[in-house]
């Protein structure tokens, strides 16, 4: 596999990755290994570190959107599983930018039971009723042009994620009054947004971050049909290459866990046809399967090690009983040479999830070796060269195809990866305590 990288970081190195790739191995092989990749031994235990200092919070860093709801999305039934309506936040684009629009759908997870998805919905990932009021809008929502070079004066809205399925359910439980409507929450969104003058875009992307870059995924080449052929749409994923990875017990937990949510809330109708038509309704769902057959470009941004699947796909509680690679999955520095074989071997399947893809021209790529999830919408974490590159391969000022070396030779990802910024502590204090413990399990493990 010959990856062209044009790409270069000040302080990391991206190298060309040859012969990563075909380091590989099939299944088989990788469950002989991966018996004795569960025995892997922690590092000795380290002293510990001193609690962070303390800080005052500052209103004034944030650009903080209100909440709005869809008002006339209830009579399409297009609701949150309890029955609430869905919502959006939206900033208004100014200047040269209030005719391009950026539509980012929110992340979080999924439900995969009805006891599941009944809990979810007395939070704010079930129900506007436990909503923010409004959010921060940072990263490459943000309005600051030092921030967000790009897109600051764009139309910018983030899509709140109530439905539990990617926006791509279609069904409901009477008895248990839940809803599993996201598919009609996205086409009610978009409905919304048309009027209020996307319909008139004369540049759009199509992002999402986590659960919600499946999202972006699936609804890609769909979004592309329902906006004029003069208009440039393109697709971003971030941190939504899920793989259907085997975990350190040889069991393929995560397509259990997407397989029963993809059951529960009827997902299958609403996949694309090009990978229902040859594959299995779950497999579907991973992006590994649908990027290739995704005809509008698209741009992957996903860490190598990509720190959810660590920590609940491939080493999930379930799969290290004991807590063995406890330490390792908290900070990198504690893995044993053991340990890191095994994250190595992670990278490598990302590598070769996204080869095919990466062969296509209109196609974006930027995969590096932080310990992150989602990195577009963090202030800390959206580094200029990511908001760089995602820049240029929109504009098709150069071609970007960026894979880093592996790690531990990215010397930039320990701010990215485990240090809270003032700031966003700050922030997090305002946030209620669901939100909070959610962020703490989804972004900065
Ligand atoms: C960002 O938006 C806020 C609210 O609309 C505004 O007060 C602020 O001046 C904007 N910042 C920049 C840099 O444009
Ligand atoms: C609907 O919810 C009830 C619990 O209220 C549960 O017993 C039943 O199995 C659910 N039905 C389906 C099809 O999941
Ligand atoms: C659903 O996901 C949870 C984790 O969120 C997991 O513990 C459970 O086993 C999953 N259930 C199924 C049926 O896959
Ligand atoms: C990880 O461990 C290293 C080495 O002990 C330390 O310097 C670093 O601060 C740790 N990071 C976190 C977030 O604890």
């Amino acid at each position: 596999m010959v990856v062209v990288v044009l790409l270069h970081l000040s302080a990391c190195s991206f190298v060309s990755t040859t012969a990563t790739a075909t380091a590989y191995v099939k299944d088989e092989g990788r469950l002989r290994s991966l018996a004795s990749m569960e025995e892997c031994r922690a590092a000795p235990a380290p002293p510990p570190s001193p609690p962070p200092p303390p800080f005052v919070f500052d209103p004034s860093l944030f650009l903080m959107v209100p909440l709005t709801l869809i008002n006339g999305a209830r009579s399409q039934g297009a609701v949150c599983l309890d029955g609430s309506l869905p919502g959006y936040h939206l900033h208004r684009g100014s200047g040269a930018g209030r005719h391009s629009w950026i539509i980012q759908f929110e992340g979080g997870s999924w439900c995969n039971s009805t006891d599941d998805c009944m809990q979810r919905k007395s939070t704010r990932l079930g129900s506007s009723n436990f909503m923010e009021k409004e959010l921060p809008f940072i990263g490459m929502l943000s309005n600051k042009s030092e921030e967000n070079p790009d897109f600051f004066n764009w139309n910018r809205v983030k899509l709140r994620y109530c439905d539990g399925a990617s926006f791509s359910g279609e069904g409901q439980n009477k008895t248990a009054k839940l809803y599993y409507r996201g598919q009609r929450i996205w086409k009610a969104a978009i409905q919304t947004l048309m009027a209020k003058g996307m319909r008139h875009a004369k540049q759009v992307i199509l992002s999402g971050c986590s659960s919600g870059a499946v999202a972006s995924v699936i609804h890609c080449d769909g979004f592309r049909n329902l906006l004029p052929a003069s208009t440039k749409v393109r697709c971003v994923t971030d941190a939504g290459m899920f793989l259907d990875a085997i975990d350190l017990k040889g069991k393929h937990h995560l397509r259990e866990m997407l397989g029963a949510v993809v059951n529960l809330q009827g997902v299958e109708k609403n996949l694309p046809s090009h990978c229902t038509h040859r594959m299995d309704p779950t497999l579907c769902f991973f992006p590994q399967n649908l990027i290739n057959g995704v005809k509008t470009p698209l741009f992957v941004v996903n860490a190598a090690y990509d720190s959810w699947q660590l920590q609940f796909s491939v080493i999930s509680p379930s799969a290290d009983p004991y807590g063995v690679w406890n330490r390792c999955k908290q900070n990198r520095t504690f893995c044993s040479s053991c340990q890191i074989q095994f994250l190595q071997d992670l990278r490598n399947q990302m590598l070769e999830a996204v080869r095919v893809f990466s062969t296509s021209k209109q196609n974006g790529l930027f995969i590096n070796s932080c310990f992150v999830h989602c990195q577009l919408e963090r202030q800390d974490a959206y580094p200029m060269s990511l908001a760089e590159s995602v820049g240029d391969w929109y504009f098709d000022r150069r071609e970007v195809k960026a894979i880093d070396c592996a790690y531990p030779c990215d010397k930039t990802c320990h701010d990215v990866s485990y240090v809270f910024s003032r700031s966003l502590r700050a922030l997090m204090l305002l946030m209620n305590l669901v939100y909070m413990l959610d962020m703490l399990l989804s972004c900065f493990i």
